[in-house]
């Protein structure tokens, strides 16, 4: 059976590989960013979201089957919070309705492989409480210190701690709505691009965040796990980060399953 499925962040990268990916099956996507769009809204904004609410709305008569929040943005300002945390936050929350009213609602956050190496703890708790003028003021801290760098992997940390606080309450998992993440190691698109301008970079990245598997990966090589996620047959998985990254979380931190407490 064909679906419904919202992709942010759909004109590029991933999210295109994802919506193209998905059509290839016959499923219907409204692509949502900030130019070549069904919907073209700036999730930056709660104004931008209020106008990506709407337009969904309109072009989906009020139900939708599945969220891919994907949008995304790398550098060291408030953007990044705004984007990658409180934009996937308020894209989720908005269109839940929506996804409450499919027989079988899933919904899948890009995070990072980058959420497993130093965050700022100071800024991870402004974003975790919603205080958006609180984690600005952290970020323009943070760069004037010279920890820009902690901005993106902080965003990333806090959207999958998110997902995770609340994929099993009554508004997710109570509704039937499947809420998980993935978490990408290097994945080669123009974002990417815009971050490793020549070989040396890349090298270095790889030495930070090792990909023994296959190496750095096509954006298409994300699509089926995002695109499986977000299907009917995902009905039991509940708040989990699934790495997608050619072993960089095995590797970085292989114990890191059985770290927490015992029960
Ligand atoms: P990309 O730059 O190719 O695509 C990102 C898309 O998000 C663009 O089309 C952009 O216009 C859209 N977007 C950004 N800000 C927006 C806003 N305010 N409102 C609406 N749309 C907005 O980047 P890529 O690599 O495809 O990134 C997709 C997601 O994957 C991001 O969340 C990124 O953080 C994440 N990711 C990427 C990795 C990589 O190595 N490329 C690795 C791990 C995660």
């Amino acid at each position: 059976m064909t679906r419904t499925y919202v992709i942010t962040g759909s004109a590029s990268g991933i999210g295109l590989a994802t919506r193209r990916y998905l059509e290839h099956q016959g499923h219907t996507v409204i692509g949502v960013d900030r130019d070549h769009a069904e919907v073209t809204a700036d999730l930056a904004s709660s104004g931008g979201v209020d106008e990506m609410l709407g337009q969904v709305s309109r072009l989906s008569q009020g139900r939708i089957d599945s969220v891919i929040a994907n949008a995304g943005v790398s550098g060291a300002t408030e953007l990044t919070t705004d984007v990658n945390f409180f934009g996937a936050v308020a894209t989720l929350r908005a269109l839940q309705p929506l996804l409450a009213r499919s027989h079988a609602p899933r919904a899948v956050v890009t995070g990072s492989a980058a959420a497993i190496y130093d965050v700022d703890q100071a800024l991870l708790a402004e974003l975790l409480t919603m205080n958006r003028d609180g984690a600005h003021a952290r970020v323009r801290e943070l760069v004037a210190g010279g920890s820009g760098h902690l901005v993106y992997s902080t965003s990333k940390r806090a959207i999958i701690q998110w997902v995770r606080d609340n994929a099993a309450t009554a508004a997710w998992a109570g509704e039937g709505i499947a809420l998980n993440a993935i978490a990408p190691g290097i994945v080669e698109t123009p974002m990417f691009a815009g971050s490793a301008s020549s070989p040396a970079d890349v090298a270095r990245m790889l030495e930070i965040a090792p990909m023994p598997l296959n190496g750095i990966i096509p954006a298409e090589g994300v699509a089926p796990l995002l695109s499986w996620l977000a299907s009917e047959e995902n009905r039991h998985l509940c708040g989990q980060t699934i790495f997608v990254d050619g072993g960089t979380e095995t590797h970085r931190r292989p114990d890191a399953i059985f770290a927490a407490p015992p029960l």
